[in-house]
């Protein structure tokens, strides 16, 4: 059996004023369990807590508010009930000595109306994704999405703002903005998708302001040293959406921001999501990271060879995993003792029960 005790990776690291047993984070996963109501099942708790050996789990992308929702099943914070089964996670992770972050989700234009009782759904500008999304009875065309008024969207900044607060009454360890993945964040920041010629898009500084707005409506809730931001450079789905015309002087402006509000970490997404692991786009990830000096989380595609090589280079300060935790709840040690690694079929990833989430065996 091969040892990798030396190895970074399974050292301990303190982030901000969090303690980590190891540098994996088990990145954000859509398991679409929750019921119609957006309440997560009481087998979610022994979904999480089985993976509390990552350093660090993202929870799933969480809807803000009803008006977030994009997909069936996926579960939100604005409830007591939501609230109420969130609590049953982190108490389950923290027994566990795992720690949990919050990810807090608006889908904007990667919706249906089937998802707002026949309303579009909600976007900086009427600019329609590409392609299908799902639904509860199946695949449906995108539709044209309803361009917000300028005065609707300081609510949305509010709700986020509640979002982080109920958050904190779940008993998470911190949260993180998902402003990656084509979601109503980073359809704000790209130009591609960001057609207004308000104070909310035009110029860079006005694509700016909502995402900025965002974070800073959380941080405030949480402290900065307790919010992470994600993002996705060059990543085209969901919608085969554009990138930016230039995005690394978008994500470069957005990372100064972020780093001058002193936030925990960025959590870059290197590559198109779950396709490459490549520079795309003009967009060298080397050299977006040295524009942020909190913490780093490097995903997409690593295997502890390519963490460890990270790691050593410096290029990551902490590497995130997602597929590899579906079917292996103990990934760390697994990771640790060299141990084989399980495959999840994909008809598990999305939907279902129990069977293909909170069955999967330990090693040992
Ligand atoms: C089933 C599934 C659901 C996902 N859901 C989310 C999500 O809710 N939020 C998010 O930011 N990324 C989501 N992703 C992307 C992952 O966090 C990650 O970026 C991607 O899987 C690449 O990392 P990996 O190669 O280690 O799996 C999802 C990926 C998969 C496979």
């Amino acid at each position: 059996m091969v040892h990798h005790t030396e190895s970074p990776v399974f050292q301990p690291v303190t982030m901000g004023g969090l303690r980590l047993a190891n540098r994996i984070v088990m990145a954000p996963m859509t398991r679409s369990r929750a019921d119609d109501a957006g309440v997560l099942p009481a087998y979610a708790a022994d979904y999480y807590s089985q993976r509390a050996g990552a350093g660090l789990i993202i929870t799933e992308a969480t809807n803000i508010s009803a008006q977030a929702r994009g997909y069936p099943r996926t579960p939100g914070i604005w409830s007591d009930a939501q609230i109420e089964a969130w609590k049953a996670v982190t108490d389950a992770v923290h027994r566990e000595e795992g720690k949990i972050f919050l990810q807090l989700w608006h889908t904007g234009r990667i919706s249906h109306p089937d998802m707002h009782g026949g309303d579009a759904p909600v976007a900086p500008s009427a600019v329609k994704p590409e392609g299908q999304i799902r639904v509860h009875d199946g695949m449906k065309d995108f539709v044209t999405p309803r361009a917000l008024g300028i005065g609707e969207i300081p609510s949305i900044v509010n709700d986020y703002g509640t979002a982080a607060a109920n958050a904190k009454t779940a008993g998470f360890d911190g949260v993180e903005v998902h402003a990656a993945n084509n979601y109503l964040v980073e359809q704000f920041l790209r130009d591609s998708t960001n057609l207004r010629d308000d104070a909310y898009g035009g110029s860079l500084r006005h694509r700016l302001r909502f995402p900025l707005e965002v974070v800073q409506a959380v941080v405030e809730v949480w402290g900065a040293d307790r919010v992470g931001v994600r993002i996705s450079p060059v990543t085209t789905t969901p919608g085969e959406t554009p990138l930016d015309s230039d995005p690394m002087a978008t994500y470069g402006a957005y990372l100064d921001e972020l780093s001058a509000m002193g936030i925990l970490y960025v959590h870059d997404i290197e590559g198109v999501t779950q396709m490459n692991r490549q520079e795309a786009g003009g967009v060298h990830f080397h050299a977006l990271r040295e524009r942020f000096r909190g913490a780093y989380i490097a995903n997409n595609q690593y295997t502890l060879a390519l963490a460890e090589s990270a790691l050593a280079r410096g290029d990551a300060d902490l590497i995130s995993m997602g597929r590899p935790f579906i079917a292996n709840p103990d990934l760390v040690d697994r990771l640790r003792s060299g141990g084989p690694l399980a495959e999840a079929p994909k008809e598990y990833w999305y939907g279902g029960d129990s069977t293909g989430y909170s069955d999967w065996p330990r090693l040992r």
